[in-house]
């Protein structure tokens, strides 16, 4: 199981590194991903089944970029894990398909694990399964499903951030379609609690959550975990 914390614009250096180091401490068996800010990279000293992500990259080396983070900025943090195509970067930000996919083309080509996120959005889940089906394989085009290091996130864009998440009878029947095409682990975000853990893990296609606002509290994070681990 994957249990992935992303911070989204939440957390500073000295809370961050407070959190990863609780966390570190803690002896899990499940893999933890954890995504805070820029500002809070630094060398962590991780066991191997822990991993501080980036939320974000310019899909460069270096260069003229202003404002951007490139992969010699990621390096001297040994980041190897990025997410791509979250929905406040797709919806809120304006990232396109075709820049999403020169994103997953330069973490490929990095050998980075690349936790890829879709979902639709309300309008297209009240149109029904094939619309949300068809909108979210469009979410697919020009990247590789093949690629080794991918871990999926189906993500409603209407259950995040918004306390509403997806039930578990829709939660499976998108997970059962990805996993018909899609060998990579498939993991749930959106709206994510620590009373719903449990539940969202013990779907059949389900290998792990992404979840936002409420792993921000280290210890519900490190239950979160905990529940996974006991499974
Ligand atoms: P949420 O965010 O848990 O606050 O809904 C999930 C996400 O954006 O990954």
């Amino acid at each position: 199981m994957i249990i992935a914390s992303n911070f989204k614009t939440n957390h500073n250096r000295a809370t961050t590194k407070k959190f990863v180091n609780f966390i570190n401490t803690q002896h899990f068996f499940s893999e933890v991903r954890i995504f805070p800010p820029f500002s809070a990279f630094d060398n962590f000293d991780l066991t191997p089944n822990i991993k501080v992500g980036a939320q974000n990259f310019y899909p460069t080396q270096n260069g003229s970029f202003t404002g951007e983070i490139g992969f010699d900025q990621l390096e001297e943090f040994d980041i190897d894990s990025v997410l791509i195509g979250h929905s406040e970067r797709r919806h809120v930000l304006g990232e396109s398909q075709e820049e999403i996919c020169k994103k997953f083309d330069f973490a490929k080509s990095k050998e980075c694990e690349i936790v890829y996120c879709v979902g639709e959005p309300k309008e297209i889940r009240e149109l029904g399964s094939d619309a949300v089906m068809s909108y979210i394989w469009e979410q697919f085009d020009g990247i590789d499903i093949d690629y080794d290091e991918l871990i999926v996130a189906y993500e409603p864009v209407w259950a995040i951030g918004t306390g509403l998440s997806a039930t578990l009878e829709d939660i499976k029947e998108v997970l059962d379609n990805l996993r018909a095409n899609i060998k990579a682990p498939l993991l749930y975000g959106g709206s994510v609690k620590v009373e719903t853990t449990k539940d969202i893990l013990e779907i059949e296609n389900c290998d792990g959550v992404l979840v936002g606002t409420a792993s921000w509290d280290m210890k519900d994070f490190a239950k979160m975990i905990e529940i996974s681990d006991n499974l």
